[in-house]
């Protein structure tokens, strides 16, 4: 436990518990894998790239944090159920899992290829059904679990060039009610997060757009332009950070969520609900 840990959560607060964090090596991911770890659960961090793997690893241990990571793409069913497999025979549980790989491009939809498509749906979608099913026997086994899936508030209106991203989205929402539902007498507890604009490097480089699109570049405009867009575009007035997204896991991670299920959190500042139809 780092004594710079700025968190209003108690020190020791997930000690013993197990957490699998996929997408786990930057940006949000590795936001919430910093903090599962300050709080004291031994984190897994998953990741198609090894150099993701490797740094936030060192990260997480000059810290005093307890965690490991594995190769994982997690379009892969087999290579995800022999992970968290491998994870619950090392580690003797698994108490977290955290959906938090996904895949964006802005792509205008006339033209969008076949395998575009597949590729967003296959990581955001099919990814969290094949990582929330591979944890599903495991948490069953030991009396329970949770499961927090990342989704998004662009599908809550149209979002033009983003029909495959917003329609995964969509489906995780609809995918945390139902297993919230069916799993719920198994102790599993399945929720969500929808985070908002957050500028972290994975998200610029998804979210500009192609030049030509008309589609506003809030992400490559300068700095100025950046903080008159969150001082108009979002009530709260500042863009969000990993640790806003990171603070929400942590909760329902912990035993306050306890009584939470099928719940899909938007933490974003107010902007989607400012921005209407516009
Ligand atoms: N516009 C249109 N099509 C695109 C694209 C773009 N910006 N980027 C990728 N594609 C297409 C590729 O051309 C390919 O289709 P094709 O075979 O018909 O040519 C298909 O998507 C798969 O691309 P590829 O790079 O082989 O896939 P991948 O599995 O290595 O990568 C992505 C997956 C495409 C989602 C990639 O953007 C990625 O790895 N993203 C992870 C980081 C990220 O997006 N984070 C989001 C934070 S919100």
């Amino acid at each position: 436990m780092s004594p710079d840990v700025s968190s209003i959560f108690r020190p020791g607060l997930l000690d013993g518990q197990v957490a699998l964090v996929t997408g786990g090596g930057t940006g949000i991911g590795l936001g919430i894998s910093t903090l599962l770890a300050d709080l004291g659960a031994h984190v897994v961090i998953a990741s198609r790239k090894p150099e993701h793997l490797a740094g936030a690893e060192a990260g997480i241990r000059a810290r005093g944090g307890a965690v490991s990571t594995v190769a994982l793409d997690v379009r892969q069913p087999e290579a995800v159920k022999a992970a968290v497999d491998g994870i619950a025979q090392r580690l003797g549980r698994l108490d977290v899992l955290v959906n938090n790989a996904a895949g964006n491009f802005y792509a205008p939809s006339a033209t969008l290829s076949a395998n575009a498509w597949k590729s967003v749906v296959e990581i955001d979608l099919y990814g969290t059904f094949h990582c929330s099913q591979a944890v599903y026997p495991v948490m069953a086994a030991q009396g329970g679990g949770r499961i927090i899936s990342t989704s998004m508030t662009l599908h809550y209106r149209g979002w033009p060039l983003m029909a495959h991203a917003t329609a995964a989205k969509a489906g995780v929402d609809a995918l945390t009610r139902t297993l919230a539902v069916e799993w719920a007498p198994q102790r599993i507890r399945v929720n969500a997060i929808a985070p908002g604009p957050i500028p972290t490097e994975g998200v610029r480089k998804a979210f500009t757009p192609p030049a030509d699109s008309g589609v506003p570049d809030v992400f490559a405009a300068a700095e100025a332009k950046m903080a008159e867009y969150a001082r108009k575009g979002i009530p709260l007035g500042r863009w969000g950070t990993p640790e806003d997204i990171a603070n929400m896991v942590a909760f329902l991670a912990s035993p306050a969520g306890d009584w939470i299920t099928g719940a899909i959190f938007v933490i974003d500042g107010g902007e989607w609900l400012a921005k209407g139809g516009g």
